[in-house]
């Protein structure tokens, strides 16, 4: 049977390039369950693999770190054909093909059954950035944060991990600040559940390694000097979720807030996540996320529109989650 994918190629220079293919069953690669992808989605990841930021390994390959879709063969008694799955991680773009393709093969350790209140698309409107979101409440919860305890920040709010963050603590009652470079997009912010709208430059400027506290708890996707301010601004016993970089990988802060307030920084990995917190993180994504609200953060593109909306991924003027149809 033949399937269209987006295939990935790097040429001798070094530069990557993406063309719609028609493939063969014999291009999917190792793994014991088949499943017909319905929908996959883009993250901040699949924008640098696209522009030849090394996450790819192996090429040609295909890219694409989520997608959503229905068993239709497995070897894994975990699954069995007509399932509804999600995968979201793994070596998905880096080493095996991935979702950016009508058909994959991947072992079944790699695959969620889904929840039955999400459907793939939905899965696909969550995808690594909000199954991210989630496991940075998770986290912030672990770490003893409660609506009580007070306000909550979400940096690069606008953005995939940002938008269900934001949608995600409002339901679960925390007040939410959003930071966010984008000043035209606070009501949209607004409408996911953010109660204040701070600009980003208020957070991005080198600053004390200590100041007023302020944050209970804090989700940042920014890194760099952002989440050193976060840090230097946490109040005491507060805890702050670190998962991006999309504002430097480097960390300027000192070791004061956490020797004199006690603050946690939880650094969140969706990547290789245990397979029981993935499922954990899908439960509560189901029980917890208003998928009417998500709806408004999302935007659909067929599969030939994924390296230019890639490219204005990484320019930083998209918002929310964006699904990839990969039948269109
Ligand atoms: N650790 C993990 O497992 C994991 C999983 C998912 C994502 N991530 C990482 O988390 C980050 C966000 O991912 P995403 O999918 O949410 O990306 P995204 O949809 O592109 O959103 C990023 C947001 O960050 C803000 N931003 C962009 N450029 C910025 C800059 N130079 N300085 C400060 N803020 C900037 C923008 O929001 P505003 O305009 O509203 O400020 C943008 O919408 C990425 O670094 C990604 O690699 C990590």
């Amino acid at each position: 049977m033949s399937f269209r994918a987006l295939l990935a190629s790097r040429s001798s220079e070094g530069e990557v390039t993406t063309k719609l293919e028609t493939l063969q069953d014999d291009a999917l690669v190792d793994g014991n369950v088949d499943v017909d992808i319905a929908w996959s989605n883009l993250n901040y990841k699949d924008a640098i693999a696209l522009a030849g930021f090394n996450i790819i390994q192996s090429f040609p390959l295909v890219p694409g770190i989520d997608f959503a879709g229905t068993v239709t063969a497995s070897q894994d008694p975990h699954f069995k054909p007509g399932d509804s799955v999600v995968a979201t991680g793994w070596n998905l773009s880096q080493t095996h093909n991935g979702g950016f393709a009508q058909r994959a093969r991947v072992p079944g350790d790699w695959l969620i059954n889904l929840p039955d209140a999400i459907d793939t698309r939905n899965a696909m409107a969550i995808g690594t950035a909000g199954l991210t979101a989630m496991l940075s409440v998770l986290a912030l919860e672990q770490a003893g944060l409660t609506p009580a305890r007070g306000e909550v920040l979400v940096t690069g709010a606008t953005g995939g991990v940002g938008s269900v963050a934001i949608a995600l603590l409002a339901a679960l009652g925390y007040r939410v600040v959003a930071s966010s470079g984008k000043p035209a997009e606070a009501d949209y912010l607004r409408k996911l559940g953010a109660a204040e709208v701070i600009a980003r430059e208020k957070l991005s400027q080198p600053g004390p390694p200590v100041a007023a506290e302020r944050w209970a708890g804090a989700i940042d996707s920014v890194g760099g000097q952002t989440l050193a301010n976060v840090l230097a601004q946490t109040s005491y016993r507060g805890a702050v979720t670190t998962c991006g970089f999309v504002g430097g990988r480097e960390l300027p802060a000192t070791v004061l807030p956490f020797i004199l307030r006690g603050v946690t920084l939880a650094g969140i990995d969706s990547v290789q996540a245990p397979h029981g917190l993935r499922e954990q993180a899908w439960k509560r994504l189901a029980s917890d996320l208003d998928l009417n609200l998500l709806a408004s953060t999302l935007s659909e593109i067929p599969l030939d529109a994924v390296p230019d909306t890639a490219r204005q991924m990484l320019g930083g003027s998209r918002k929310g989650r964006t699904l990839v149809n990969v039948n269109r």
